[in-house]
């Protein structure tokens, strides 16, 4: 099953992913890297923009806005699944470190880029205060437990917390802000592109201080 979603990779998802996972340090960069394919095709279909760019390029500079945020979320999903399945300590310890960079990366993309661009586009006063209120919670509980001990219940715990603080979050942003955005009139080609551009400045200088 997950031989199969990696093969269909691209050589520039491969080289992206490589360099995550050089500097997480985990095992799951196979996971992670068929998930981000299986979900960039999936979320492509999503809508029309997101479409066209899935025909123009397999690339993930191509993906439209939400399609790339989309599938972030899924791969940060899947990594608290697997860490709830998980009883080896040095394998939770990996999948935390891989779910704060996820996390802390991702935050930063929305709050940089795609935030500001809804702001403006949709005049917004509730839906993007509201989630950069939600971002700051969420860091107080990355901090919390990025590069700790996973040593019994109470960390098992704070993962949880985590955990359900970002499946709400999501929901609210794929069920309320994403259908918004498309319905804009924002380039959500072009809001990809750059978003995907700042991605990868962002593992790179966290590889780099890795
Ligand atoms: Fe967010
Ligand atoms: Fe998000």
């Amino acid at each position: 099953m997950r031989k199969e979603k990696v093969k269909g990779r691209t050589e520039e998802t491969k080289g992206k992913v490589k360099q995550v996972a050089g500097k997480v340090g985990g095992n799951g960069a196979m996971e992670r890297e068929g998930a981000s394919q299986k979900n960039a095709g999936k979320n492509q279909a999503a809508s029309g923009d997101e479409k066209k760019a899935a025909k123009s390029s397999s690339s993930p500079k191509a993906q439209g806005a939400t399609a790339l945020l989309r599938a972030d979320h899924k791969i940060v999903n899947e990594l608290f699944d697997e860490y709830e399945k998980t009883n080896i300590k040095s394998r939770k310890k990996s999948l935390v470190s891989q779910i704060c960079a996820e996390l802390t990366i991702h935050a930063q993309v929305e709050e940089e880029i795609f935030y500001p661009a809804m702001k403006e586009a949709l005049k917004d006063k509730g839906l993007v205060p509201e989630a950069i209120v939600v971002h700051a919670t969420l860091k107080d509980l990355i901090a919390a437990v990025e590069g700790a001990e996973p040593d019994g219940e109470n960390f098992d715990a704070k993962i949880k917390v985590l955990s359900e603080y970002v499946k709400h979050h999501v929901k609210e942003e794929q069920n309320e802000m994403f259908p918004r955005a498309r319905d804009s009139k924002l380039d959500m080609k072009e809001l990809g592109a750059q978003m995907a551009s700042r991605k990868e400045e962002l593992l790179a200088e966290r590889a780099r201080r890795a």
